[in-house]
């Protein structure tokens, strides 16, 4: 597990999870489209772009 800040919310998460991963795991909402765990990040509707 790894910790990181998310909108200034400490979360935890497995290593080598994404971003996104990291932030719906923990009740942290980012509008994605594409996006399916079955299948690899495509990354083509850009709804889930965060800065960081
Ligand atoms: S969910 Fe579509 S680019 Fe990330």
């Amino acid at each position: 597990m790894i910790e990181l800040t998310i909108n200034g919310k400490k979360v935890e998460t497995e290593k080598g999870s994404t971003i996104l991963q990291a932030a719906l795991g923990n009740g942290i909402k980012i509008p994605h489209l594409c996006y399916d765990k079955r299948l690899l990040p495509y990354g083509g509707c850009r709804l889930c772009i965060v800065e960081i």
